[in-house]
């Protein structure tokens, strides 16, 4: 008898500024799937947090489609129930078989270790970073201590909390003494460039921090960085692989949120064309900041080349586009893996990764 298909659930939407750049990630992965390997199975998560089954179409990936109430999951924690459970009104509660779920949920509740945490209790592999990596993906504190710690270059940064703020701003706009315009003013958990603010003098400061303080209890401030936008994907467990890099080139005054998706006048430039060297030391320091914070799977680590060829690295994204025009999936097929062999390749670490922890103890027994 041949192998029955992996019923693979992709979790998307999503409690996030990022829930329609999800839905769009999610349908290229469902177009992509190789049907005589998987079953893909949508399942919705509403902007309020509630999940869906969906129907195995591409309409279910509409911005304007609503799922049906009858459709109702529950995600159960308990390993025993296997995950999903169907509320049905006539028949109660169904368990509904699923062999793995691809979470392509970008931002909050999707990239942070939250989703992860749930499906980690429940014992369901999945796609991705887990738990760790992600939680240390979306805080961009944490993250640049995680880089500087493993070698990394990062740019001159520090942080605060919106209470430090509240109750002395004066201690805090004192360290603008050191710091050198522009800078850029980010909550520390988002992303989307969403909440950022670049500040060329002192005056720009506080709305800027207001801003940002409106999104986030913390709050960083970096130096701007002089340089190129360069990105480099990673994929892999615990040998990862860089992919080229590939070049934003943006037309605003930085990679803000219009640019990334309302607008279309970033350019996309892949491969980068890179100095002699300058693509060896990219992958290295993607591949490092991958391991630096624990990355499984995929992450997409965006850097800046300064114009004395400088690798600053900037940030990872563990759950990056993946649209099929997105810059991840068109790196790795510039890199000669084309989208729907990504996809492959994705399931089988979450599976790798999966069996790993089952090896893993959870008693104290003497062996
Ligand atoms: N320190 C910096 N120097 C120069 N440009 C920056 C700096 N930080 C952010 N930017 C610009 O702002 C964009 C968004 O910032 P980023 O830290 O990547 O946030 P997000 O997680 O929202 O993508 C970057 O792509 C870049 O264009
Ligand atoms: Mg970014």
């Amino acid at each position: 008898m041949q192998n029955p298909r992996l019923r693979i659930a992709l979790v998307y939407g999503g409690q996030s500024a990022e829930h329609e750049v999800s839905l769009r990630s999610a349908r290229s992965i469902f177009d992509a799937m190789d049907r005589s390997k998987y079953d893909p199975l949508p399942i919705l998560i509403t902007q309020q947090g509630s999940w869906y089954s969906m129907p195995a179409e591409a309409a279910s990936f509409d911005p304007s489609v609503s799922p049906a109430r009858s459709n109702r999951l529950i995600f159960s924690p308990d390993p025993q129930h296997r995950g999903f459970l169907k509320v049905d009104g006539e028949s109660g509660i169904q368990p509904m078989h699923v062999d793995l779920v691809f979470p392509v949920l970008h931002g909050t509740y999707g990239e942070d270790g939250t989703i992860q945490g749930l499906l980690e209790m429940a014992h369901m592999p999945y796609v991705g970073c887990g738990v760790l990596a992600s939680a240390v993906g979306m805080d961009k504190i944490l993250m640049k201590k995680a880089f500087r710690e493993n070698g990394l270059n990062i740019g001159p940064y520090f942080w605060f909390f919106r209470a430090e703020w509240e109750s002395d701003p004066d201690k805090i706009t004192a360290k603008l003494k050191s710091a050198h315009f522009p800078l850029f003013v980010k909550p520390a958990n988002l992303g989307s460039s969403v909440g950022i603010s670049k500040v060329s003098d002192p005056s720009g400061f506080e709305a800027a921090v207001n801003l940002a303080a409106s999104y986030d209890r913390k709050i960083l401030v970096e130096d701007g960085i002089e340089g190129r936008e360069l990105e480099v994907s990673v994929l892999g467990n615990d040998h990862p692989k860089a992919s080229v890099a590939g070049e934003v080139i943006s037309h605003s005054s930085f990679y803000d949120y219009e640019e990334k998706y309302l607008k279309d006048t970033a350019e996309l430039v892949i491969p980068a064309e890179l100095p002699a060297g300058m693509l060896q030391k990219a992958q290295e320091a993607a591949i490092t900041a991958f391991r630096a914070v624990d990355g499984s799977g995929l992450g997409r680590v965006d850097m800046f080349l300064t114009p004395d060829n400088q690798v600053v690295v900037n940030e990872i994204n563990t759950l990056p586009g993946f649209t099929s025009i997105s810059m991840y999936p068109k790196l790795w097929e510039a890199t000669g893996l084309p989208y729907a062999q990504l996809v492959d390749r994705l399931v089988g670490l979450a599976q790798e990764r999966h069996r790993e922890k089952l090896t893993i103890r959870t008693d104290r027994k003497p062996v």
